[in-house]
Parts: C-alpha cells; structure tokens; sequence
C-alpha cells in the first residue's frame, strides 16, 4: 500500500516546474512506498497559477502561502519562491508541523538561517535544501572517489560559476524573474545565487571551510526597477572572486560572475591532492574526469608515457543513482538532480535516516556566503564559523 505524499508547492517559477516535474516522475523510477500527491500551487497571480495547476495536475490553486502551510491536507510545504520569502515561509510551515523543502539559499543571512535551522530541528519535521548539483552522477561519482581516499591528502579546490545574461544595462532589477538583481529580493548578487551552489559542493567534497578573502563587483550600478519603473541603485554584487582556506589545510579559490560574454551556466570544479585529481564541468554533465597517480600497477613500473586523465562517462549502473534509469552509454539531465534529490529525501524518511543537505547543512554554506560579502566589504580575511 503506497503511502500519501501531499505537496504545497510555493511558486510557480522555474523551481516550481522543475520541482513538480519531480513529484510527477517519483514513483516511475524509485521504488519508495511514498506517492506525491499534488495538492496545492500557491502564485499572486490566480489566472497564471491556474494555468500551470492544469498544465502539471495540481488539485487546486492558492494565492496565500499562508493558505499552504496551514492546510490539512498538506504534508510538505515545498517553497519554491524568492530568497527573501523563504524565512517566513519556512517558520511558519514548521509551526504547523510540516515537512519543509527548501530553494537555496536557504535565506537572506545568518541569522535568518540559524532561526530557520532551529525551527525545523525544534519542530522534529523531516527538511532539505534543494541543492540539485550533490545528485548530478559525476559530482556523487566525485564524492565517493574521494571518500575512498583515491584523492589523498587534498591541496587545492578550484571553482567556477559563470554565466552572461546581465551584462546589459537595460536588463531591469525587480519583478517576475529578475528579482535576482533586486539587493532586497535575493540578499546578494551571485554569491547566494550562484557561488551557494559550489559552496555546497566544495565543502560535500572537500570539509569546511575555515575562513575567506574577497572581492566583489556591480559593474553596473543603477537599474531601472521593474516593479516602480524608477532608476535605483543596484545592490547586487555582479561579480564575486574569493580565496579560501579549508579546515583540511588546502587553499581554495571561487569565481563567479553574470558578466562572462558567452558562458550561460558555466559551473566547473577541480581538486588535486597527493594521490590524485578530480574535475568536473556541468557543460559535459555525465563526465567526470578523474586522474589517478601511480607508480605501480600489478607490481610493475607504471610507464609514463601511458599515464593521463580519464574521462569516466558516469552512466554505468555502478554510477550513481544510474541503476534507475536507462542502459550504460544513455544519459540523463538536468531535470533528474531534482528528482535524485527528491528520492533521497523520500527515502530518508522511510529508512529513519534524513537525507542531506538539510537546513543545518545549508546554514553552513549560508555563514560561508555572508563571510565573503563581510571580507569583500572589510578587504579582509574572515572567519566563517563554518562546521
Ligand atoms: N536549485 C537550483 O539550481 C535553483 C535554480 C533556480 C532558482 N533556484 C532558487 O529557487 C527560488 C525561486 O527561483 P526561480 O528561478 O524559480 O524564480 P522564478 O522567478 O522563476 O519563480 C518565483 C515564483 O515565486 C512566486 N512568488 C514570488 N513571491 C511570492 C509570494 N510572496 N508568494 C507566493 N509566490 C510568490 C512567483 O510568482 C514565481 O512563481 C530562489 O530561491 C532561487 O534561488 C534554485
């Protein structure tokens, strides 16, 4: 007998579709004993929020999220709306006892987080932070490669998030879709937008980080905004670079900008330790590139004229979450990190044993976010607190 899953999802945006397709897709490929049922889309806008309850098979359509967190027949508020809505959101869905999931990053600032973090682990209610890159199968493939000590003692982390839309200075801030470049919508410019994201992912891989130096641009400075058509100053960093220093010992650094003439979702990683390097690009999703150092292999000389990368095309059933889906050689896509990330929360709560990156996890990658703002205002290493 299939237990009910009840979904109120928050938003109807970009998450809102990628995580709806999700729900719709669960039970097709996982074999959990949960079914999503989807209840409730919550948008301001009823006619828009109806069109897209119709188009993905949502019972009915609210207008208040409020109406959401409250409801009896909801077991998981799903918030899938601007970053500066997410706090009062969450409180509220913990208050009344329901599972959270939540879009990154998980809030505005520390505090925020740290009280989103509380009221989730107070209230005993099951959570996730959507950051859908830990379940692209290469990333995983990179976690258990160095999980295995196949990488050593690690030296460097290398990240990059580039992608090229705002360059323009027409592009307004505010409003439907460009709340990212409204300070008071999105609380930071591509440090909590984009950078979260390889946060999240370097301290999955790589442990902690310890503390950070940075630098920030906003290249251009006054906006039209959207919602009051006045010029207004952006607040927004456009551009981030920080140096790092892990609490393994190994130096990291981080670039990210909207301002890269070309690159829409250019979002790379490499480690190198002693024993090995990993590199990731999600251009070429389904690849991991792997280089294993060796002096002997069956107890013969390594020659070295035969040593290099491999570029391992992670769709074996031995990759991960592969054995789900197609046959070795046939890839899967971006759409699949959410439901990788669904089935992992799913089964978190069948098995007891909660999925991560929960909010506590989240609040980790948040102290690190508000850090690099701190040392790019001070120009000054920060600690981060970071655990
Ligand atoms: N995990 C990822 O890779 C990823 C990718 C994109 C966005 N995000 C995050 O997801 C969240 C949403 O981003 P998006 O790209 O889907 O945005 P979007 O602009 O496409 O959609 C936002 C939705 O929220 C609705 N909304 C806004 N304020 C609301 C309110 N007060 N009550 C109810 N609904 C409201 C809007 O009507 C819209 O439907 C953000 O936190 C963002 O950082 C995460």
């Amino acid at each position: 007998m299939s237990k009910e899953l009840r979904i109120g999802m928050i938003g109807y945006g970009f998450m809102g579709r990628a995580h709806s397709n999700a729900y719709k897709r669960l039970n097709d490929f996982f074999p959990v004993e949960h079914r999503p049922v989807l209840k409730a889309v919550c948008g301001r806008n009823t006619e828009k929020a109806a069109a897209f309850a119709r188009n993905w098979g949502y019972e009915r359509v609210e207008t208040d999220w409020r109406a959401i967190v409250s409801a009896k027949d909801i077991d998981v508020v799903d918030i899938g709306t601007p970053n500066d809505t997410h706090f009062d959101i969450a409180i509220e869905a913990a208050r009344h006892g329901k599972m959270v999931l939540c879009e990154k990053p998980l809030a505005m600032n520390v505090q925020q987080a740290e009280e989103m973090t509380r009221a989730v682990e107070m209230a005993g209610v099951p959570n996730m932070v959507w950051f859908n890159y830990r379940r692209v199968p290469a990333i995983a493939l990179a976690k258990q490669i160095i999980d295995e000590g196949r990488i050593g003692k690690s030296f460097h982390y290398r990240a990059t998030y580039l992608q090229d839309w705002t360059i323009s200075p027409d592009v307004p801030q505010g409003g439907a879709a460009l709340w990212r470049l409204d300070v008071n919508a999105a609380g930071s410019g591509v440090t909590g937008d984009l950078l979260a994201h390889s946060i999240d992912t370097a301290m999955w891989l790589n442990g902690p980080i310890k503390r950070v130096t940075a630098m920030t641009k906003t290249f251009v400075t006054e906006r039209v905004h959207a919602v009051t058509g006045e010029v207004a100053p952006v607040g927004i960093d456009d551009a981030c670079m920080f140096l790092a220093e892990f609490a393994n010992g190994s130096m990291g650094t981080f670039e990210s900008t909207r301002y890269a003439r070309g690159r829409k979702n250019f979002n790379t990683f490499e480690m190198n330790g002693e024993a090995g390097s990993v590199y990731f690009d999600l251009e070429e999703p389904e690849y991991l590139q792997f280089f294993e150092y060796q002096q002997q292999q069956s107890g013969k000389k390594v020659e070295s004229h035969l040593t290099g990368w491999r570029k391992i095309h992670t769709t074996n059933s031995e990759h991960p979450y592969m054995n789900r889906y197609w046959v070795p050689g046939t890839c899967i896509g971006y759409e699949h990190t959410f439901l990788n990330a669904l089935a992992d929360f799913v089964m978190g709560i069948e098995s007891g044993s909660p999925t991560q990156p929960d909010f506590r996890s989240a609040l980790q990658t948040q102290k690190v976010c508000d850090a690099v703002i701190e040392a790019a205002k001070k120009g000054a290493w920060v600690e981060t607190g970071a655990e």
